[in-house]
This record gives structure tokens, C-alpha cells and sequence, in this order.
């Protein structure tokens, strides 16, 4: 089946080599605090101030890190490839963005972002957002990072699913596949026809539902798969069964 439309997943795993750390990984503790135990409402409810900072830290440290090969060549793949792309981040940093990508979504929120929680405006956010900040638009004390918490609305679903719905490749890159649910996009991919593909650096919880797995360095992995599915390698080109 000729490929036409492509969905590509990216997880922490794709910003690893920029120095932005993973969440599951042994770097994935921050201050002593398990990151599910900060991004959460109730964490927010519990402890603003502690939130608020655990978000004014990982937005200041986007200031101190680049896009790596990996988001470069997602970025080729969007300027090159003449088919349908979308590439569904979970990732919260703006590397894709900074890499040149523009076929993008965020499902899990931007740190670069701020969401009031009175009047439910977006506001670009580059800098600070104490806990208190002022809403530019209604005026009421309600800013808070605009990041999708444990137990919220992923955003951008319809599209996704329709994506998916509508692929004949899937990619996930990076994702440990621990978190619904994008765990659960290999299979939606799966049950409509896609071929399957997993890029990452060790076998994830989903490993057993694609295709296909290759495992190493994503600053590696996805060069080399850009360049094989832009020259329409015969694997690509309609040949069944996994590359
Ligand atoms: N190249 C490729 N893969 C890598 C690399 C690398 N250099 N370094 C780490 N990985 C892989 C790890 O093996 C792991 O499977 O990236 C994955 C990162 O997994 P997580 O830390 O769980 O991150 P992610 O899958 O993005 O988490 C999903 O959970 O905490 C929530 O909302 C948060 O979006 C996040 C979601």
C-alpha cells in the first residue's frame, strides 16, 4: 500500500540528547518529586507556589538547550515530504517549533504557554508566572502553566484521531508508552490499515504492538528514517511486511 499519510508520536526521548530531561528515566526526579506528583490539579490546589516553580524552572531551561538532529530531520520530513504529516508531540518544549517543524500539535500542553483559569484564555508566556499572575485578558489572579495534568482532557484529539484514522504510516519516537492516551494511538493506527514503526532508545510497554521496532538514539534513528522514507525506499513504496 503506497503511503500517502503519516502520523509521527514524539516523547521525551526526542529531547533527551538536548539535554531536556525524561521523566521516567534515572534523571527523572525533580527536587526529590516524582513529576506525576507535581503535575497534577491537586498538586496545583495543594501546593501553587511549588507547582508554579517546577513550570518557571523548565521553561527557563528552554533558554539553555537546542533542537538535536532528531527534531531537525522531523523538520525536513515537513518541508520534503509531499504527502499528509502530522506530528503529535506529548513533549511540552518548543524544540519541534525551534527546529523549523510547522505540522504539529501539542497534546500535553505548551511550557511556553499560560492558561487562565477564570476565563480559559491562552497567553504566550516566555517569562515567570508566579503563582497569583494576572489574566492580560479578564484581569483576575488565575494564570497557570497551560500543560494538560494528570487526569485533564488531552488536547487536539479530534484531529488526532482522524490522523490516525487516516494514516498509512505510523512513527513513535521516544515514548515509553506508559501514558493513555497516546500509548494507545499504535493501536488505533493498527486497526485502520497503518503500518507501525518505533523509534527509541529501549523497548517501551507498546514495543509489542508495532510493526516494527529499531532501537538506539533517536539524533540517530530518525535521520536515517527520514532519509530512507523520503527516497521512498521499496519498504515504502507499497512492499508489506516490516523494513
Ligand atoms: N533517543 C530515543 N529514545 C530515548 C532517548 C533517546 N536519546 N532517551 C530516552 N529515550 C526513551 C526512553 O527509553 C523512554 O522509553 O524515551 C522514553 C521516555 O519516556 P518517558 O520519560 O516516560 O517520557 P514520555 O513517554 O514522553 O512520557 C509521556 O508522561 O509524564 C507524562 O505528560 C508527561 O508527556 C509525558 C508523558
Amino acid at each position: 500500500m503506497p503511503i500517502n499519510n503519516i502520523v509521527v508520536l514524539t516523547g521525551a526521548g526526542i529531547s533527551a540528547e538536548s539535554g531536556v530531561a525524561t521523566f521516567r528515566g534515572p534523571d527523572g526526579l525533580w527536587e526529590g518529586h516524582r513529576v506525576e506528583d507535581v503535575a497534577t490539579p491537586q498538586a496545583l490546589r495543594r501546593n501553587p507556589e511549588l507547582v508554579h516553580r517546577f513550570y518557571d524552572l523548565r521553561r527557563e531551561k528552554l533558554g539553555t538547550v537546542e533542537p538535536n538532529a532528531a527534531h531537525l530531520a522531523l523538520a525536513r520530513l515537513d518541508r520534503e515530504w509531499p504527502g499528509e504529516l502530522l506530528v503529535v508531540t506529548q513533549n511540552v518544549d518548543d524544540l519541534h517549533e525551534r527546529a523549523g517543524l510547522t505540522r504539529l500539535v501539542h497534546m500535553h500542553g505548551e511550557l511556553l504557554s499560560a492558561l487562565c483559569a477564570s476565563c480559559g484564555a491562552k497567553h504566550r508566556w516566555p517569562g515567570a508566572m508566579p503563582a497569583g499572575t494576572v489574566c492580560p485578558g479578564c484581569g483576575e489572579p488565575a494564570l497557570r502553566p497551560d500543560i494538560v495534568f494528570f487526569g485533564e482532557m488531552p488536547e487536539h484529539m479530534d484531529r488526532i484521531e482522524r490522523a490516525l484514522a487516516d494514516a498509512q504510516l505510523f512513527v513513535s519516537i521516544g515514548t515509553s508508552g506508559a501514558v493513555y492516551p497516546a500509548a494507545g494511538f499504535v493501536q488505533t493506527a493498527a486497526y485502520h490499515g497503518a503500518r507501525t514503526l518505533e523509534l527509541n532508545l529501549e523497548r517501551s510497554a507498546g514495543s509489542a504492538w508495532f510493526d516494527e521496532t529499531r532501537l538506539g538514539p533517536a539524533g540517530t534513528l530518525v535521520p536515517a528514517w527520514v532519509e530512507e522514507v523520503l527516497n521512498s525506499s521499496p519498504a515504502y513504496s507499497g512492499g508489506g511486511g516490516p523494513a
